[in-house]
């Protein structure tokens, strides 16, 4: 059963047009201070303080700037973006607005995943209505001075693109591989300019946060982890689909909501994140204990769990961009290894290996996607023992 429900969300309160109009009643460090006091981190995954990012680039200097929404959404098991964009894309254009005014940016891009190419017509049609309203275009809502106008780019498929360099790379028509940082692309970002890069839902929040106030969505959550978080919930449960709840909320909450209650484990954070067993369903889905960018895989009892960790890592093979080392040959090695213990050709010494391999990489990888790609294969080692165990012949 599919059974996301967007009426039911905040995002569907929050009428359009109020953020932006009370944004440009501020300036924008009171803009930069009212996301800072609602305690907004990034919802793209690496869970960043929005309010930190912005203020960098808005003390970097620059003739331009960029005010970028990465729409790419290739995280296994995560698809809350694309409902934002099809329900709600006014209040993402809004908060990609209210964050060019914030930073001093006149130029906003969408950087929208290839398969979203379906909805690029209603897009462009919602920011033409925009132009039209004066929401977008030369002095915005009669504000002088405030000139801000978004195009949409399309990605062409590449899951690394989602790296904030790598996507800036693709923009400027490069091959999407991401870069050394320093410098970040808050000083040397798109053509090199000042550029703030931000999750589709983290715009969406901030339009909210200035209609709401910061108060509003301070209170909600942990201590370190504010607000609401939408999650794309998959897999073995009764009510798959997208859903909205405070960040904080254990796995075992999680899953009564969305009938899943005889689950053995759950990936939080898509393929890249890690893998729960039953046993810790009792731990916090917040940036300082299990932190995602939305993707809840449930995996029930029927599960090899095995098989979960070969499928992510056929992903990580394809994905990798190959740039460095660690990551190019050590996610091909781990899914060798993964076939060995299929076939019962894998001993003791060897898994030990692929471990260490596995923790070697999250240390040497260039980027996040190869620091990542070992996690749920040694996430599952670590608490399936006896299935992964049962696959090494006695003798080795
Ligand atoms: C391999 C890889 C893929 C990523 N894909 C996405 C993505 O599809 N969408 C996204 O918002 N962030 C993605 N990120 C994170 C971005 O690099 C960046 O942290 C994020 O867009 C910042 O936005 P936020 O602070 O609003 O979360 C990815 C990171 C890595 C390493
Ligand atoms: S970690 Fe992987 S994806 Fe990232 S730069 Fe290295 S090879 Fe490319």
């Amino acid at each position: 059963m599919k059974t996301t429900d967007t009426s039911k969300m905040t995002f569907a309160q929050v009428e359009s047009q109020r953020g932006l109009e009370s944004a440009l009643k501020m300036q924008p460090d009171e803009v930069r201070r009212t996301i800072a006091d609602s305690g907004l981190k990034g919802r793209g995954g690496a869970g960043f303080p929005t309010s930190t990012k912005w203020n960098f680039a808005a003390e970097t200097v620059g003739d331009l700037k960029y005010v970028v929404c990465n729409a790419d959404e290739g995280e296994p098991g995560t698809f809350k973006d694309r409902v934002i964009l099809t329900d709600f894309s006014d209040l993402v254009f809004e908060g990609m607005t209210i964050g060019g005014h914030a930073i001093g940016a006149s130029k906003g891009i969408v950087y929208l995943r290839g398969e979203y190419t379906y909805l690029r017509q209603l897009l462009e049609g919602k920011l033409e209505e925009r132009r039209r309203t004066g929401l977008l275009g030369k002095n915005v809502l009669g504000t002088s001075g405030f000139d801000f106008d978004i195009e949409i780019r399309m990605g062409a498929g590449a899951y690394v693109c989602g790296e904030e360099t790598a996507l800036i790379e693709s923009l400027e028509g490069q091959r999407g591989e991401p870069r050394n940082r320093p410098p970040f692309p808050v000083n040397t970002g798109f053509m090199g300019r000042p550029t703030i890069v931000n999750n589709v839902e983290t715009f969406a929040w901030v339009t909210c946060i200035l209609v709401k106030g910061s108060k509003w969505f301070e209170k909600i959550g942990t201590e370190t982890s504010h607000g609401l978080k939408l999650f794309s919930v998959s897999g073995d449960c009764r009510a798959s689909g997208v859903f909205e709840f405070p960040l904080g909320i254990t796995i075992k909450e999680l899953l009564k909501k969305v009938g899943g209650e005889n689950a053995k484990a759950v990936q939080v954070g898509g393929a890249a994140g890690h893998c729960v067993p039953a046993s810790e369903f009792g731990r916090a889905i917040a940036f300082e204990d299990l932190s995602t960018g939305g993707s809840i895989i449930v995996f029930g009892p029927g599960r090899d769990m095995l098989h979960v960790a070969q499928n992510f890592m056929e992903f990580f093979k394809d994905e990798s961009c190959g740039q460095c080392t660690p990551c190019r040959e050590g996610n091909a090695r781990l899914l060798e290894g993964i076939e060995m213990l299929e076939q019962g050709n894998c001993s003791m010494k060897y898994l030990r290996d692929l471990c260490r391999l596995g923790e070697t990489m999250q240390l040497a990888s260039k980027c996040g996607l190869g620091q990542s790609s070992p996690n749920a294969f040694l996430s599952i080692v670590e608490h399936f023992k006896d299935e992964i165990m049962g696959r090494i012949p006695a003798a080795c």
